[in-house]
């Protein structure tokens, strides 16, 4: 293809040449699209490049093309799976032809291959970091930490509403993904409510406590939970690797007395005011892996749980990702170097001390017909004490569900609202 023409067609889609890279190494020029007005190979990157009539410039490496094929000999649309077999592809790919036919891209490759791709498909898939992130929030949203004033705002929903409801189903799940907790209104006097809530996002994730468990004061309790103590803000299981992520408490019946309280802070908001007021210590809560375990008996079976991380776990771009924290489940062992031990104790009380501070700690009563939800990667919880000697009745239902379930049903429920296929 002619210089000339090249300069005819990128001008006549109103932008400047010049906003082409590397305009004297593309290899092939095509026909504007009803979205895009150019579409080329650069062959100094090995990259398509795609000129959005937005005046945006989408880049997309040859290799991913190759691999993204969307052809039934590399890609299964029934199970929406890529087949390709991988031991015979090559990474550097070469390409022989493009050619643009209305939105699609057709790219002959040297082994003689064909693939093609719709632009509107190639556009969703931008590798712009803004359009990354923007993909990246829409699969997990930022979240919002609070502390005790900010909590009042957070959504209290309909329980009989959740059930039925997609559009407050995803509500629900929403306002746990972004402020780690929501509560639930008009909830039915009888056993089972965890359960049916759990079935609207998918299943139960099970523990060694039982699927629904029952927070009752017991004699001989097998976890300090099952008694009418005080039971110290901490986030559940931290002992499992595969600790479950959002925690449903649903309140069937309260201790009449004083006390029974639950107790909520946002541990995100705490890992945030420690990484910004005194690094020290957060780095040292970040850095410090603990021993978490539970070890005892639950109907009969015995179990040894033992799960070694820090309070505070970031994910690899130093996001805050997970909380851990339970002074009756961390372990006496403690494979810490001897010299860090005091530091660490201070910075573990630094953080315990915030946690508890009325600025960031939350106090209520729930009631029957009451849930709470909860992220229990993220928010610490507890419960003040009540009664004594095992009078009084309290009794608390819960269960857990996983985040990779509740994630996988936001996608769905936002597809459906969308009348997409897939997100
Ligand atoms: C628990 C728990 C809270 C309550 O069982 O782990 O935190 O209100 N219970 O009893
Ligand atoms: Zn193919
Ligand atoms: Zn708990």
């Amino acid at each position: 293809m002619a210089a000339k023409n090249l300069i005819r067609r990128i001008t006549s889609c109103l932008f400047s040449a010049s906003s082409i890279p590397h305009k004297a190494n593309l290899a092939s020029i095509n026909r504007p699209s009803s979205t895009a007005c150019y579409v080329g190979i650069q062959e100094n990157t090995n990259r398509l490049i795609v000129n959005w009539k937005d005046n945006l410039i989408d880049e997309y490496p040859l290799v991913w093309l190759r691999d993204n094929c969307q052809c039934p000999a590399c890609f299964d649309q029934s199970s929406q799976s890529r087949t390709i077999n991988f031991s015979h592809f090559q990474v550097n790919q070469k390409f022989k032809h493009l050619a643009i036919t209305k939105d699609i891209v057709e790219v002959q490759w040297e082994d003689g291959h064909q693939s093609s791709y719709n632009l509107q498909w190639l556009k969703q898939r931008s590798f712009l970091p803004k359009e990354q992130q923007g993909w990246l929030d829409a699969n997990k949203a930022p979240y919002n930490t609070w502390n005790a004033n900010y909590f009042k705002s957070i959504p209290v929903l309909d329980f009989k509403a959740v059930l039925q409801d997609d559009e407050t189903l995803l509500d629900w799940l929403h306002t746990l993904d972004v402020w780690g907790v929501c509560i639930f209104k008009n909830v039915p006097h009888s056993l089972g409510q965890v359960a049916n809530l759990a079935k609207r996002v998918g299943f139960i994730k099970k523990t060694h406590y039982g699927e629904e468990f029952s927070v009752q004061a017991k004699a001989n309790a097998t976890n300090v939970a099952y008694t009418q103590g005080y039971l110290q803000l901490h986030t559940d299981l931290p002992y499992y690797e595969y600790k479950p992520g959002i925690n449903l408490l649903h309140c069937y019946i309260q201790y009449k007395g004083m006390g029974g309280d639950s107790l909520l802070t946002d541990g995100f908001k705490i890992a945030e005011w420690l990484r910004e007021n005194d690094p020290g210590a957060y780095k040292c809560l970040v850095e410090t892996r603990v021993t978490w375990s539970d070890v005892g008996q639950e109907n009969g079976n015995r179990f040894h749980k033992v799960h070694h991380a820090p309070v505070i776990c970031e994910s690899s771009d130093g996001t805050i990702r997970r909380i851990n924290y339970s002074q009756p489940q961390r372990d006496s062992h403690m494979a810490v170097p001897i010299d860090q031990v005091e530091n660490w104790y201070r910075a573990l009380k630094k953080f315990y001390d915030l946690a508890l501070d009325p600025q960031y700690l939350v106090t209520f009563k729930l009631q029957p017909g009451e849930m709470v939800t909860f992220d229990n990667l993220r928010v610490l919880h507890g419960r003040t004490a009540f009664g004594e000697n095992l009078k009084g009745e309290r009794h608390v239902q819960g269960a857990y569900v996983d985040w990779d379930e509740a994630r996988s049903k936001i996608r769905v429920l936002k597809a459906n609202k969308s009348n997409q296929k897939y997100l």
